[in-house]
């Protein structure tokens, strides 16, 4: 018996090494990579290579930004869909088409804008930021890339790596706000998180950095305008966190619509090739941004879309993205000899070699499991409740006003227009997001404070499309003792679009502030919004506030914790509130002003020039005490490894997380450099009376040099100081 089973073993692995024989070597699972790539590249009609280069959308579009497409019938040799509704059956269906129905059975890729999260939503990416828990940040990645793959998507248009620093912009939710150093190491958590350790994982799908490069420089913060950037600031401000994400594998790249000083960025061979393939040999594939080839004609850089498209894949944009240029033309202009085949061939192999990362030649469809498998699932809420704490800023906390103590009957009133609206928790970019999934605000707070009295009432709208209800609320703050106003945006007020020239709390939000505040009661304000807004009228009104961003399905139950004390507050700011629109841009990482003595950043006589609450600002309910720091060399060389450290003491009343950010700086220098840049930043618990050591290992080519204007990496001898707390010591580099 065994002898027969032996031999039935032999047969069947000589019939599969016979029948893989058979197999071209595009299909054979068992052949390189890269000799798929190319038999398969070399079997292909120019047709069905620049099918490949065509995206297109499948199913109804919601996003008001991307007008017009709607798609009847998708060719079966399409290359990627963004995919609305992702639902696998459908998936699988299309799939189908491409595996069965086309000459080569070229599997499609399935996207979709899974920013935040798929179906659990976490808090909008600014907000994470806050939170400097990059592990948090990966799981909450991982979770959205298991519920996009159980959807039926590939490949995600997220991390967005933008350094945002004028609040108008109403992208400054999507990214993780004003310094470079965040938004690299946010955006390798994601990235992390979303393609696992191997994109052939399970639960893996491929990430896209966006929007390459420099779109978060938009003049003035409208949306889609033109930047203004020197390549000293362009290496050192807005590539850096690209690097970073091509270093940590991410698999795509998205070109941007802004344009750079006369060059747009989907038409910019330097960015595109020069810098993003052939220095930092990335071998993936870029996309354009929806419509970014045809704006290269509005932009005034092409005189019409045949040459939008010529000048578009020239410089290194492999994809278009729903603007059909490139099946329009691109056929034509490679047999008119103005485009190689090989751009096209290199164009193709890049797309190809990301389905064959993904697997999806030999592995095209989704699993179907039934819908409670797919999201939602209890671990993930939970994932999205602790991101949601770790995000929550306590900006003003006057006379310790909070925690509210929960111990005694309390009278509070809810109000605002906050304090009940699932939709506006979820933000902007949240797709598959249900509002009736979200825990509201006033839910988590009754549910919170059950041994007091909690009354809502809505009192204001976000912008008094349903009146203000002065008198009912008015009594209602007569009648409390503490007062809980839930404000700030809607989901709709930031995000793609939606620049605004004034960021200052809506005028009717603000009145409404003023009829509370004469009731004379104790005021918290709970801020949520995509953005920090302009405040300087509204502080003084209340006692405390908690900025929450929006933190998607499970804020209530976080926000209502820190209210009550239960939770340590440990968020700070990843982005700096001005004191009123009229100081943008004012950030932390700017250069000095040349009057040192009017203050290192310039002086408006106004208003002055220092912004309401700074970059890394937030309280909580303990204090810190940062021990001197010790250093390990103060004398260094380049090739040197040098360890700051400091031991931080939890003084207060309360266990605490504590996010020690490290900043250096360079005072003299070649090119002026500005005198706090972000290079370190950690968090960890510190239990009430006890001590916990930090350390910023440093290793001075990467952390303390900077770059010249082609990205030379320059580290000159002299001073440096590293910033910690309130302390900041010296090293000088000898050699
Ligand atoms: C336009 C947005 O700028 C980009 O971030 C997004 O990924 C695409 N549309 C696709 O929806």
């Amino acid at each position: 018996m065994k002898r027969l089973n032996r031999i039935f073993v032999i047969l069947l692995l000589v019939f599969n090494v016979q029948l893989q024989a058979a197999l071209p070597l595009y299909k054979n699972p068992k052949a390189p990579l890269e000799s798929r790539v190319k038999d398969l590249v070399g079997r292909m009609t120019l047709e069905e290579k620049v099918l490949q280069l065509v995206q297109k959308t499948a199913g109804r579009n919601t996003n008001p930004n991307n007008f017009g497409e709607k798609v009847g019938s998708l060719p079966a040799g399409i290359g990627s869909i963004i995919f609305y509704e992702p639902k696998p059956e459908i998936r699988n269906l299309l799939q189908k088409r491409a595996m069965e129905e086309t000459r080569l059975g070229i599997p499609m890729l399935f996207a979709q804008d899974v920013i935040h999260g798929f179906r659990t939503i976490y808090p909008i990416s600014l907000g994470q930021a806050c939170s400097w828990n990059t592990n948090l940040v990966e799981q909450a990645a991982a979770v959205a890339a298991r519920e996009s793959k159980l959807s039926g998507l590939d490949w995600t248009f997220s991390p967005m790596v933008d350094v945002a620093r004028d609040p108008r912009w109403g992208r400054v939710a999507e990214g993780y706000g004003e310094e470079p150093y965040a938004n690299a190491v946010f955006g390798v958590a994601t990235i992390n998180g979303y393609q696992g350790k191997s994109l052939l994982d399970k639960y893996s799908i491929a990430a896209c950095l966006k929007h390459y490069v420099g779109y978060g420089a938009s003049e003035s913060g409208q949306d889609y305008r033109y930047t203004e950037i020197s390549n000293q600031s362009l290496w050192n401000v807005y590539l850096p966190s690209f690097e970073a994400g091509i270093k940590a594998g991410a698999a795509t790249v998205m070109s941007a619509f802004n344009d750079i000083s006369g060059v747009p960025t989907s038409g910019n061979y330097y960015t595109l090739t020069e810098i993003l393939k052939k220095r930092w040999k990335h071998d993936g594939f870029v996309v354009s941004d929806w419509g970014a080839v045809e704006q290269l004609v509005y932009q005034g850089y092409a005189k019409d879309s045949v040459d939008a498209t010529l000048k578009a894949l020239l410089a290194g944009v492999e994809i278009d993205m729903c603007d059909d240029h490139y099946k329009n033309h691109l056929a034509k202009l490679v047999t008119e000899k103005k485009i190689p085949m090989s751009v096209v061939d290199d164009a193709v192999s890049r797309v190809l070699r990301l389905k064959y990362r993904l697997g999806l030649f030999d592995n095209p469809y989704a699993t179907v499991v039934p819908k409670e498998e797919r999201y939602l699932r209890p671990q993930d809420v939970e994932v999205a409740s602790q991101l949601a704490e770790e995000t929550m800023v306590l900006l003003k906390n006057k006379d310790n006003i909070l925690p509210i103590k929960n111990k005694e009957r309390l009278k509070i009133a809810v109000m605002g227009p906050v304090a009940k609206d699932q939709s506006a928790l979820l933000g902007s970019w949240s797709m598959a997001g249900k509002p009736e999934d979200v825990e509201t605000l006033f839910d988590g707070i009754k549910k919170e404070f059950n041994k007091s009295d909690v009354k809502y009432s809505l009192g204001v709208n976000f912008d008094m499309t349903n009146g203000p209800q002065i008198n009912e609320t008015q009594e209602l703050a007569k009648w409390a003792d503490v007062v809980v106003l839930c404000m700030g945006e809607h989901k709709h007020w930031s995000g793609e679009n939606a620049s605004y020239s004034n960021i200052e709390m809506h005028p009717v939000q603000e009145e409404f502030i003023k009829t509370i505040k004469n009731s004379g009661k104790r005021i918290v304000l709970v801020l949520s919004s995509g953005r920090p807004l302009g405040l300087q009228r509204v502080e003084p009104l209340v006692d405390a506030i908690v900025a929450i961003w929006q933190p998607g399905i499970a804020g209530g139950t976080p926000l209502a914790g820190i209210l009550s004390g239960r939770i340590n507050p440990s968020g700070k700011l990843s982005i700096t509130f001005p004191l009123s629109t009229g100081q943008i841009p004012v950030y932390k990482g700017m250069r000095r002003s040349a009057r040192y003595l009017q203050g290192m950043n310039g002086n408006f006589s106004d208003i002055g020039s220092k912004p309401l609450y700074e970059f890394g600002h937030g309280l909580s309910y303990t204090t810190y005490n940062y021990s001197k720091p010790e250093v390990s060399k103060s004398k260094f060389r380049k090739g040197d490894k040098i360890t700051v450290s400091v031991d931080v003491s939890n003084t207060g009343n309360m266990d605490g997380k504590e996010a020690v950010l490290w900043f250096v700086s360079d005072p003299v220098s070649s090119i002026t450099r500005p005198p706090f840049e972000l290079r370190h930043f950690e968090k960890k618990l510190i239990k009430k009376g006890e001590a916990v050591k930090y350390s910023f290992e440093i290793d001075p080519i990467k952390d303390l040099s900077f770059r010249d204007a082609d990205g030379k990496v320059l580290l000159e001898k002299g001073d440096y100081f590293i910033h910690v707390g309130n302390h900041k010591v010296k090293l000088e580099l000898i050699d």
